[in-house]
């Protein structure tokens, strides 16, 4: 019988779709900017041990539970205990909140790729602003919503060609290229004068910001590391479930934290270092960090050269953002057309696609309007419909804009709490042989079980848990 989920077409397809579903701008835009506003080396410390007794058994989970069901992550849950399918329904939710912004970044991403593109082609593509960009185009709401909708209609068109034919093709171009560019900028940032300040900053080692901000430290870094990985909400689950019962699970869930946490790695030694060098060593300046220091860095590159190596660099991170943002509307269209071919109707693929794309394109606007929080801008931010004001007690980072908000609710809740149910199923309820049976399927012996299993029952559960808590605690004060 043909297959009419679809499947990858081989080993290493998978991995780039994976990989490429990870690396993202939680890697290109995040990780730089929460680096900076954390404590630098600190963070980069913490963010490794959360990989590390975090991250591995959580993408090695949700690999073998989608592979085991042959399900997304509604379906998985279902399969596993029917009282469970809410907890998959929550990670779509998680992923279409996550959809709605990441639509609005990617188009920002995208007006940058044109600009450097009009600018190599003799025309002024940053509107007479030059390095002042970012500033202007955060009010240029017309621009970011056009933008975003190219992003996104280049998205459906990669997912509606299905899994092998779509998702993995892109992706296995896109994710190669991606190392190569980056690599290059790298090079190019080490060679300019301070640079060396952007090192020392991430990796010489200073605990005082740590000390005094604990609980926001890791809970930033945990919430980072979760949405780098793209856990907690069923897309490694999805992405499993299309893996072929040889696939070797333990090696493929050790490589793909391991890139992701290169790319991110790769990403803070362009992104900092280049702050250092051309933007006074203001690591600390928040979501814009990317948008504005790369302009920089490439603006003092000689004429055409600078613009050159900005085109490379944006079209790079847009790469990245599309192999990701795919991922995301996979995990939606997975539940759908998982249900529908259950019923044994057709899939619908193209439909599906366009209507998640389409709902999340509506409920991300807010996000493209509120020029991330600044005043003035076209709607207020929600803190204002809140009543609430800067400085005022109920005041928080998450309240501070629509971008927060949003990320607050995915990448601060649903998914740590996803990814907690998960750990705690896994451990105590479905048990840690549900994961070594599946691992085993494919011939190969499972390795570090008691790790594994110590991990899924308390490890996981107990920072999760901390950082779940510190998340509500900060909610209500
Ligand atoms: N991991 C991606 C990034 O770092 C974003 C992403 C892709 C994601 N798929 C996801 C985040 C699923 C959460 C859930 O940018």
């Amino acid at each position: 019988m043909e297959n009419k989920r679809g499947s990858w077409g081989s080993d290493f397809g998978f991995l780039m779709a994976a990989v490429g579903s990870a690396i993202g701008l939680g890697n290109l835009w995040g990780f730089p900017y929460k680096m900076g506003s954390n404590g630098g080396f600190a963070f980069l410390v913490v963010y490794c041990v959360l990989v590390i007794v975090v991250g591995f058994a959580l993408v090695l989970g949700e690999l073998a539970l989608g592979r085991k069901t042959g399900f997304g992550a509604v379906g998985a849950y279902k399969a596993m205990c029917k009282k469970h399918r809410w907890i998959g329904l929550m990670g779509v939710a998680a992923g279409f909140i996550i959809l709605a912004f990441y639509f609005v970044l990617g188009g920002m991403v995208l007006r940058y790729v044109a600009g450097y593109f009009v600018n190599i082609l003799g025309g002024d593509g940053f509107v007479g602003q030059g390095t002042g960009f970012f500033g202007y185009l955060l009010y240029d709401i017309n621009s970011i919503i056009l933008y975003s909708i190219i992003f996104i209609v280049i998205s459906c068109a990669i997912v509606m060609g299905g899994i092998k034919g779509g998702i993995e093709k892109f992706s296995k171009v896109a994710m190669p290229a991606l190392a190569v560019f980056l690599i290059i900028v790298i090079i190019y940032v080490a060679s300019q004068k301070n640079a060396g300040a952007g090192y020392r900053f991430m990796f010489k080692p200073d605990w005082t910001y740590f000390r005094e901000n604990f609980f926001t430290v890791l809970k930033t870094a945990a919430g980072q590391m979760l949405f780098s990985l793209s856990l907690g909400m069923g897309c490694m689950m999805t992405y499993g479930s299309y893996l072929p019962k040889n696939a070797h699970l333990q090696r493929n869930a050790t490589i793909i934290p391991i890139a992701d946490t290169a790319a991110a790695l790769l990403a803070g030694c362009a992104v900092l270092p280049a702050v250092a060098a051309f933007a006074g060593e203001n690591y600390g300046s928040g979501p814009g960090l990317l948008f504005h220091t790369m302009l920089q860095v490439f603006g003092n590159m000689n004429g055409v050269m600078g613009d050159l190596m900005g085109f490379l660099f944006f079209l790079l991170i847009f790469l990245a953002a599309v192999t990701s943002s795919i991922s995301q509307m996979e995990v939606c269209n997975a539940s759908i057309i998982d249900r529908r071919i259950e019923k044994k109707k057709a899939p619908r693929r193209p439909a599906i696609t366009i209507f998640f794309a389409l709902s999340a394109f509506i409920i991300g606007i807010p996000c493209a309007m509120d020029a991330m929080g600044s005043g003035g801008a076209a709607i207020k931010a929600p803190f204002e419909f809140l009543g609430l004001t800067a400085g005022s007690p109920g005041y928080q980072m998450w309240n501070s804009s629509w971008l927060n908000l949003y990320e607050f609710i995915s990448e601060g809740i649903l998914m740590p709490l996803g990814a907690l149910i998960m750990s705690l199923l896994i451990g105590w309820v479905y048990k840690t042989r549900t994961v070594r049976r599946e691992c085993e399927a494919s011939g190969q012996r499972f390795k570090a079980g008691v790790f594994f299993s110590l991990c899924y029952k308390i490890i996981v559960p107990i920072i999760i848990g901390i950082v779940l808590c510190t998340q509500i605690i900060d909610l209500i004060i």
